[in-house]
């Protein structure tokens, strides 16, 4: 099975939670031999879609841009077998990089009108790969993904063959929580496995990637002295964890 793993996260691997699961991810996956690139859209130039349809008129399938996206990422969605959408959640749904890089696959449908399920939709111009998202939040209740899970099942439908939302993942990685990050990591790289195997995620790996770590009083208590700390010492997440200055 050929992967495309795309990485939406702005952040590095020292800081980005996402970048911590999709690694799990992908490891699980080539544990089950798939064949996996991972792409950090951070480091591409992706140009933002500009409506102008030349890619369902004058050169059908082809983009009028020409960048990082046409010239290398969209050729390889399409022929991969699976595409990984991995994401933090911004303002409850795909973080801007994400979108713009939906976005700008616009010519892999045509311009047609189908009906489709008695809705509209446009047909696919060819293959297009099966599509799994990774995403990652702050605030500690699943459902702050239900508005980007159902935005991905709208576009992709069926296609949309697993789901991975890890509420609460920066506390996951604070101190004291080294056991449940093990275990959420390694649920994960499972879910790739399964994935790969079965296309789809158990009940079982589910509850393991999704166990509650942290109640919503206990967040607000922590979080809150922890901005605090930060705001009172002028420094960023990433300075505080670099001079140790925590929360009390
Ligand atoms: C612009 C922005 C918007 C965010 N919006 C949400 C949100 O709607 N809900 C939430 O729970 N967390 C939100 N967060 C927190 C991130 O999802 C969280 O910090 C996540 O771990 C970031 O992923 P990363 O570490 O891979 O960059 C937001 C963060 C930023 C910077």
């Amino acid at each position: 099975m050929k992967v495309i793993a795309l990485n939406a996260s702005p952040r590095g691997k020292d800081q980005s939670k996402t970048e911590l699961l999709l690694n799990s991810l992908v490891e699980g996956m080539r544990s089950a031999h798939a064949d996996v690139e991972v792409i950090n859209l951070r480091s591409r130039k992706i140009r933002y879609c500009i409506g102008c349809y030349t890619c369902w008129t004058k050169t059908p399938g082809i983009c009028v841009h020409k960048d990082d996206m046409s010239t290398e990422l969209f050729p390889k969605f399409l022929e991969s077998d699976l595409a990984v959408y991995a994401t933090p959640l911004y303002h409850f749904g795909v973080n801007a990089q994400l979108k713009t890089f939906i976005e700008r696959t616009l010519p892999a449908v045509e311009p047609f009108i189908i009906e489709h399920k008695g809705k509209a939709a446009h047909p696919l111009r060819g293959r297009h790969p099966l599509i799994v998202s990774l995403s990652v939040a702050g605030f500690p209740e699943s459902s702050i993904f239900d508005l980007m899970s159902s935005h991905l099942r709208y576009i992709y439908g069926k296609a949309l063959i697993g789901e991975i939302y890890r509420p609460a993942a920066e506390t996951m990685t604070q101190p004291g929580f080294e056991q449940v990050r093990a275990d959420i990591c390694d649920a994960v790289k499972q879910a790739g496995a399964e994935l790969v195997k079965t296309f789809t995620v158990s009940d079982e790996t589910m509850k393991r990637i999704t166990q509650p770590i942290v109640d919503l009083e206990t967040m607000r208590e922590y979080g809150n002295s922890m901005w605090q700390a930060y705001i009172d010492a002028g420094v960023t997440p990433q300075e505080a964890m670099e001079r140790g200055i925590r929360g009390t």
